[in-house]
């Protein structure tokens, strides 16, 4: 069975964007750039990965979901088909138009995850947003968070909209680099 794994970005206080969605206060230069640019690759957009000559495997994850209003966010910009090397999900419950390879649904998210887990293949790409993943938060089973060194005070949280009910991770890794970033990896715990 494939993994989940909601690999994302948030401020100290837990925010993967700001409230109007902001994203620029997350530093892209420094030495944790290495790692995000050759080990997690296959989550850059593809512009960008071009850029960076990162090549695009598809071993690390070769299937992305976002919710609607993640995939706006580049595609608002003309950014239409961000990952083309994966196979990408954008959740909604509006009828959406999106490109040929796009698939949009409305189809309950931990219905579609539970049936995606089945397929052959490397891991699943919960790319965000809070929303999506508060909806998907029992079907993660790995949890890659890069803390960035910058607090927000207010935003969009890594979780939106969950109750308060503590679940356990195991803490798998943990990287600290010298631009202040930390990339913290956790593994659902069976209990
Ligand atoms: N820091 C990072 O690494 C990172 C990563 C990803 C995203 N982000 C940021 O996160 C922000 C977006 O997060 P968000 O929480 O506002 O939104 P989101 O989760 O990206 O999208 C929410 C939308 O997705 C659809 N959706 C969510 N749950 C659904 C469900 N159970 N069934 C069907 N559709 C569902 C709905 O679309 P409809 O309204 O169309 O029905 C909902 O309005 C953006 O600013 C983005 O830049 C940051």
């Amino acid at each position: 069975v494939r993994e989940l794994v909601y690999y994302v970005a948030t401020s100290i206080d837990g925010y993967i964007a700001g409230p109007d969605g902001q994203f620029d206060a997350f530093p892209v230069v420094g030495d944790h750039m290495e790692v995000i640019v050759t080990e997690f690759a296959d989550a850059l957009p593809a512009p960008a990965a071009a850029a960076l000559g990162a090549p695009q495997s598809g071993s690390l994850f070769d299937t992305v979901l976002m919710g609607w209003n993640t995939y706006n966010v580049g595609a608002s910009q003309g950014l239409v088909d961000p990952y083309p090397h994966l196979r990408q999900y954008v959740f909604s419950r509006s009828v959406r138009d999106v490109p040929y390879g796009i698939v949009a649904t409305d189809r309950d998210p931990v219905e579609l995850v539970r049936k995606l887990k089945i397929d052959e293949g490397s891991a699943i790409w919960l790319c965000g947003g809070g929303s999506l993943a508060a909806a998907l938060v029992e079907e993660i089973d790995r949890l890659i968070v890069k803390v960035n060194p910058v607090l927000f005070g207010t935003g969009i949280p890594l979780f939106d909209g969950l109750d308060y009910l503590p679940r356990n991770f195991g803490l798998t890794r943990s990287r600290t680099f010298e631009s202040g970033v930390t990339i913290a990896e956790y593994s659902a715990s069976s209990s």
